[in-house]
């Protein structure tokens, strides 16, 4: 089967860079699954793609369930064969460390981080039946650079390259490639509304990291590209 006419599944969805790469996925002819908690921004991005000819298999599913993620790996799997999956649901909080409530900071560990072991938990069986796949994290550039209040979203970002960054070595021989995206500002609603409106000239858009998505899939050959940070071009806001 040629690549372009695999499945894809993008968690987080309903909004901003997932939404964004859904849409431009789905215009390379990849049959596109989607996930996130909410329906009705699903069903909106759908009556969009509409208007494209074109669709997507929309799903609820909140990542941080670990049930709720093995049900929705079941349900794809039943529809087609899904060799990429990208780890894009997230959420932050933009607060000082003890600023946090145990709920935030367990809402953004649980999602961020424990959402996307779920999913390739659930996933990776399934790759390595079938010989191959990609996945790739949609991390941050706070995983490499300090941003004050953002340390429970450094945490959850930083430990999701940790763990990938073990899991490639342990699948390479499984022809499965392990791919972080570490994105710097990007006009999404992640963001408080007036730091979009002051700044939003200052940020990359949800399609320009979408068309790389696309890019970094759609390479055939015996390259990989494990790692890569993208920023605004004047920088970090
Ligand atoms: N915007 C930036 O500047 C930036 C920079 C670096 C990295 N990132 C990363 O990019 C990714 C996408 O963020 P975004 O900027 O596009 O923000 P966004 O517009 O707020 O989108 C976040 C998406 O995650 C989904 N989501 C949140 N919690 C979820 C859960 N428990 N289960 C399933 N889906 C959940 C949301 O859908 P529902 O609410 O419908 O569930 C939504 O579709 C995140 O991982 C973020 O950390 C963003």
């Amino acid at each position: 089967m040629s690549k372009k006419l695999s499945g894809v599944w993008i968690t987080g969805g309903s909004s901003g860079i997932g939404k964004a790469a859904a849409k431009e996925f789905a215009r390379t002819g990849s049959q596109v699954f989607v996930s996130a908690r909410r329906v009705r921004e699903l069903e909106k991005l759908n009556e969009e793609l509409e208007k494209e000819k074109l669709s997507a298999v929309v799903f609820p599913c909140n990542v941080a369930s670990s049930v709720n993620v093995d049900q929705t790996v079941k349900k794809i799997i039943a529809l087609n064969t899904v060799d990429c999956l990208i780890n894009n649901a997230g959420i932050t909080s933009f607060k000082a460390a003890e600023d946090n409530s145990v709920q935030e900071i367990n809402d953004i560990i649980n999602t961020n981080l424990l959402g996307s072991i779920y999913t390739i938990r659930y996933i990776l069986p399934h790759f390595k039946k079938q010989g191959k796949g990609t996945i790739i994290n949609i991390l941050s550039s706070a995983a490499k650079k300090i941003f004050t209040n953002s340390s429970v979203y450094t945490a959850s970002k930083l430990g999701l390259l940790g763990y990938s960054n073990v899991l490639r070595e342990e699948v390479r021989k499984y022809n499965i490639r392990i791919i972080n995206i570490l994105p710097g500002a990007t006009e999404t609603p992640m963001w408080p509304s007036d730091v979009r409106k002051s700044s939003s000239d200052r940020m990359m858009t949800g399609e320009e990291v979408a068309r790389l998505l696309v890019w970094v899939y759609l390479q055939e050959g015996n390259m990989v590209p494990e790692e890569i940070t993208i920023k605004p071009v004047e920088g970090d806001l």
